[in-house]
């Protein structure tokens, strides 16, 4: 059996912070982002109550409802995510508390922008073994509270957000899956957590912010990216021109394009939501699969090829039929 998707579901906050508000900020413009990223606006959570937890809760109900699958038929829950409300228990424990689903197992994922493509690859992996039938996965991110609000090389492009696919064990469904990871790039993209506070070191009580070096990640992923996409297609015995949608990580337009112009595409067939979301890490693909399937674009049978690249380093594809 191979994991299927049934039903999608997602949660921005309310509120959007636009180019023209964070150019009141830092010193930057609309006209830089735009040019360099393709990001107009980003959502941004805005009150004590919009968590992580909060989002993917949601989230999860809404691809949950779309499925018309109840909660008690879980057994599985995977959140995928750099962000966090806790450092334990899992988010995922916390959403299955809050979604009132007592027979999942549940955990988390930490593979920054891939994390999506970990999580429903592992969930596959498990399907394939026959151990669960039904599961959520979510991809949440409030990248908001690590970002450092006076650092214009980062605060620009990242957004806060949550997007959740349920998912059951079917004769079809996954066609195939791709995913992998190079520890040795783990410096241009991090995060550190909080310093040691024992009696024996003495460090500095900094809160971590995240670092990129913005031209290597975009280097290893106009690289990667169609490397992953030809490697999964041709695992499947499948052409670019079989696919309907490309659903990517969602992080600067201008690596989308890159990408449909490699593969020589038409930007069609690639929907991007980064100009209002702006870079969402494991909750963009997740984000950008409810907004195509709630606009309609999805038909029965479709080919849709799902990618994304991230800190780690890690990368991801799955290939599947709608
Ligand atoms: O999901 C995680 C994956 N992350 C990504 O995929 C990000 C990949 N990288 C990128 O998308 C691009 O590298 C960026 C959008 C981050 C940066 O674009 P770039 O074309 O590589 O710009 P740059 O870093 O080469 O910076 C060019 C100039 C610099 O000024 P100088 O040194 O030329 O005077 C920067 O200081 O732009 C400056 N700059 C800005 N100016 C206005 C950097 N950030 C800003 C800003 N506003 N926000």
């Amino acid at each position: 059996m191979r994991a299927k998707i049934i039903g999608t579901g997602s949660c921005l906050p309310d509120k959007t912070a636009t180019n023209e508000y964070l150019s009141t900020i830092v010193d930057t413009s609309d006209e830089w982002i735009q040019s360099r990223t393709g990001i107009a606006e980003r959502h941004l959570v805005s009150s004590e109550t919009e968590t992580s937890l909060s989002m993917a809760t949601e989230a999860g109900r809404r691809a949950l409802s779309d499925a018309g699958l109840d909660p008690k038929d879980l057994d599985l829950i995977i959140v995928a995510t750099v962000s966090s409300d806790f450092i334990t228990p899992s988010l995922a424990c916390m959403v299955q508390r809050g979604l009132g689903a007592p027979h999942a197992t549940a955990f988390d994922i930490n593979a920054a922008c891939s994390g999506f493509l970990f999580a429903l690859n592992t969930v596959d992996a498990y399907f394939q073994a026959g151990i669960y039938q039904n599961a959520l996965i979510i991809g949440v991110e409030t990248l908001s509270k690590i970002i450092d609000w006076a650092d214009r090389t980062t605060c620009v492009l990242f957004g806060d957000g949550a997007g959740a696919a349920a998912v059951t064990a079917s004769e079809e469904g996954m066609i195939a899956s791709l995913q992998g990871s190079d520890g040795s790039g783990g410096d241009i993209l991090l995060c550190k957590s909080r310093s040691n506070n024992n009696p024996y070191i003495s460090t500095s009580k900094e809160p971590g912010y995240l670092f990129m070096d913005g031209q290597e990640v975009f280097k290893f992923a106009v690289k990667k990216e169609p490397e992953c996409i030809l490697s999964i297609l041709e695992q499947a015995g499948l052409t670019v021109e079989d696919v309907d949608y490309f659903l990517l990580h969602q992080a600067n337009y201008r690596i989308i394009s890159s990408i449909a112009r490699k593969l020589k595409l038409p930007l069609e067939k690639f929907p991007s939501n980064v100009s209002h979301c702006g870079n969402t890490s494991a909750a963009s693909i997740p984000i950008l699969l409810d907004e195509v399937n709630r606009a309609g674009l999805l038909s029965k049978g479709d080919i849709l090829l799902l990618s994304g690249f991230g800190a780690g380093l890690t990368w991801g594809a799955a290939l599947l039929r709608w």
